[in-house]
């Protein structure tokens, strides 16, 4: 068996690849060692293993260079971040063409062309900054909390659109489009509208910079992965902005678990046979 360990920046997911069948535990990150020693704990007693049935532990995210090269005496692999992410979203969507997106603490843009694996960019506007701002801007600390009130929020209260400023479409732009993120600055918002524009603003940024990305790079399919993927009124804003595009963009299941996968199938295909 091989477990694949993903230990981010705001949670440790670990996963295991059994025939056909994907069991999967996460923790939050603290310590990474620990973190990494607990996800497998867990992971162990969710399936009933024991720690001999582990031919290696595939590690990959910002807290693996942390852990030294055995873990409670199983081996550790250590797979770089890019190309776990690579792998494991490209084999979710079942592709192997395709830039596929971390929406993580940050987010990561990663090109897989064939068995090509390169980073392509990314920002630092992810499921952080929706946190953090949540925080900041309307002391909110519980994602669930935001998730509320972005339900009941209002964007034409706060955000400012091309058809306010112009009357009518631009261009290629339709008068919907926000042409401003919280723009609207003559208005008084509640604080639902600010949660939902909140969520808007990084589901825009991160949408517009994966298809400008994924243009650049001539890609047709979009792949999303990670835990923002799983914050509902996010995904509803990416829904939103996806019939206007030419590019599929696929969230694939267990996306949020991607970049765990991926590092357990880069191990396991790098594994002398
Ligand atoms: N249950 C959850 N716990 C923590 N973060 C979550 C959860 N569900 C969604 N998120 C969002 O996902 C982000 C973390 O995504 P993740 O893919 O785990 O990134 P990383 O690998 O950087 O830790 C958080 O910043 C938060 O916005
Ligand atoms: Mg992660």
């Amino acid at each position: 068996m091989i477990v694949g360990i993903d230990i981010g920046g705001s949670t440790t997911d670990a996963v295991l690849l059994t025939d056909g069948e994907i069991v999967v535990v996460t923790i939050e990150t603290g310590d990474p060692f620990a973190a990494a020693a607990g996800a497998l704990g867990k992971l162990l007693s969710t399936v009933g293993g024991r720690l001999g049935d582990i031919e290696s532990v595939a590690v990959s995210g910002g807290g693996a260079r942390c852990l030294e090269d055995h873990l409670f005496d199983v081996p550790v692999v250590k797979v770089p971040e890019i190309e776990a992410i690579g792998v494991g979203g490209s084999t979710l969507a079942a592709t192997s063409s395709a830039l596929v997106v971390s929406l993580g603490t940050g987010t990561a843009l990663v090109s897989v062309q064939d068995h090509v694996i390169e980073h392509v960019g990314g920002t630092g506007v992810g499921g952080g900054t929706l946190l953090g701002l949540a925080r900041h801007l309307l002391g909110v600390t519980r994602l669930d909390t935001l998730e509320e009130m972005a339900a009941v929020g209002d964007l034409t209260r706060i955000d400012l659109t091309v058809g306010d400023i112009a009357g009518g479409p631009v261009g290629i732009v339709p008068a919907t489009a926000t042409a401003s993120n919280f723009g609207k600055v003559r208005a008084d918002p509640r604080p639902e509208d600010k949660a939902l524009a909140l969520v808007n603003l990084v589901a825009e940024v991160t949408f517009t910079l994966s298809i400008t990305a994924a243009r650049a790079r001539h890609h047709k399919d979009i792949v999303l992965t990670g835990k923002l993927t799983r914050v509902r009124s996010l995904r509803e804003r990416l829904e939103a902005l996806r019939p206007h595009r030419r590019e599929n963009v696929i969230i694939p299941p267990y996306a949020e678990y991607a970049t765990a996968i991926g590092a357990a199938r880069a191990a396991s295909s790098h594994r002398p046979r």
